[in-house]
């Protein structure tokens, strides 16, 4: 029986915005790659090569400008539009493209290491119907959560509990036989009007099916809001950073992995890794500090930025210190040097902090 996988990059993103008014979320990049990038590297390590990739009506076009027909990944690609209406309704909404094969289901916007075919494996040889992965996290309330017993057998799955003994969050990261279409058969949608992906799981534990679980082994982060995505830039850049640059440097004093990606300028600056500065950047006279992506096409002048994001085609001018930020494409951040006041033209729901 094939192996299929089932890769879900819909949903509105309304954690992100502004940033997810012009782009799917699982677009947002890490090291100026979207998100989506590593999820499909990850699935490509395990030999699958029949992809159906969930999009939203509103971002769905941006999805499938980034992943195409899918041939960087080996993939054959097969798009499944869905309406946000939960992690089991997109399964439910793939049926067709699924039938009666096993698959992985990866949620979009969650990043981890690679390795997982040791899961593929394990879930073939001991005939399961779901596979689940656990990893501890500080806060559980804000995730699925397995509680356990001693064997590790599942004794109950919530989805975000208000009060939990255990500190196991289930990562975005499932193996499933068919078996989980009479499961979510089952199911009602929960308070927040989606039918949940963990809700099916449970009704297949209860249904007696063969439902396990196993501690990933690996780095794991869910990216769906601003300061998420910032530790998972700087992850990205720590294990994936290289020093290499095919742009032009002057007068320029680099320090640690930096990439300087092509066409980009550098001049009169320091750059300390490890950073990336994109295809035609502009950056001079200017400092940019560890764990800092900048975006193809951004023009940095007079400026010091330190652990940050900035989107592709943005312009910093005379700002003495950024760190910690996240800037969309396109967007402008100048020092009025005139009276020091501020002048402020920000979208819709963006956050300023002074
Ligand atoms: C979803 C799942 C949740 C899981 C999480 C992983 O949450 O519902 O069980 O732990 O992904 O990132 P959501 O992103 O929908 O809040």
């Amino acid at each position: 029986m094939s192996l299929k996988a089932l890769v879900l990059s819909g949903g509105k993103g309304t954690r992100l915005r502004p940033l997810t008014f012009t782009l799917a979320k699982q677009l947002i990049p890490l090291a100026n790659k979207p998100v989506l990038g590593y999820v499909l590297d990850q699935v490509a390590e395990t030999g699958i090569n029949q992809i159906g990739l969930i999009i939203a009506p509103e971002t769905g076009h941006y999805v499938k400008e980034y992943v195409k027909d899918g041939n960087e990944w080996g993939f054959k690609v097969t798009y499944i539009t869905q309406e946000p209406l939960g992690l089991a309704h997109a399964v439910k909404t793939a049926k067709k493209f699924l039938g009666s094969d096993d698959f992985i289901m990866c949620l979009g916007d969650n990043l981890q290491g690679l390795g997982l075919t040791t899961y593929v494996k394990k879930f073939k040889a001991k005939n399961m119907d779901a596979l689940i992965l656990l990893k501890p996290v500080e806060d559980p309330t804000k995730f699925g959560v397995a509680t356990l017993d001693d064997n590790n057998n599942i004794i109950q799955l919530v989805e975000k509990p208000k009060n939990t003994q255990s500190n196991l969050a289930i990562v975005g990261t499932y193996i499933f036989s068919s078996k989980i279409f009479d499961a979510i058969d089952q199911i009602k949608p929960s308070w927040r009007g989606e039918l949940e992906i963990t809700d099916a799981i449970q009704k297949m534990v209860d249904m007696g099916y063969n439902v396990k679980a196993e501690a990933l082994n690996t780095w794991w982060l869910d990216t769906g809001k601003k300061d998420d995505i910032l530790t998972a830039n700087a992850k990205v850049l720590d294990q994936y950073a290289k020093q290499q640059i095919f742009g032009t440097v002057i007068d320029t004093k680099i320090e640690g992995r930096v990439d300087i990606q092509k066409r980009a300028k550098v001049v009169n600056s320091t750059l300390r890794g490890p950073c990336v500065i994109g295809d035609c950047c502009v950056i001079e006279n200017s400092f940019i500090g560890p764990y800092t992506s900048i975006g193809d096409g951004s023009k940095i002048v007079d400026s010091v930025i330190d652990y940050s994001v900035i989107l592709d085609h943005a312009q910093i001018t005379g700002v003495d210190r950024l760190e910690e930020s996240l800037i969309g494409k396109n967007a402008k951040v100048t020092k009025n040097h005139r009276n020091g006041c501020l002048k402020l033209h920000v979208g819709d729901y963006s956050e300023v902090e002074i």
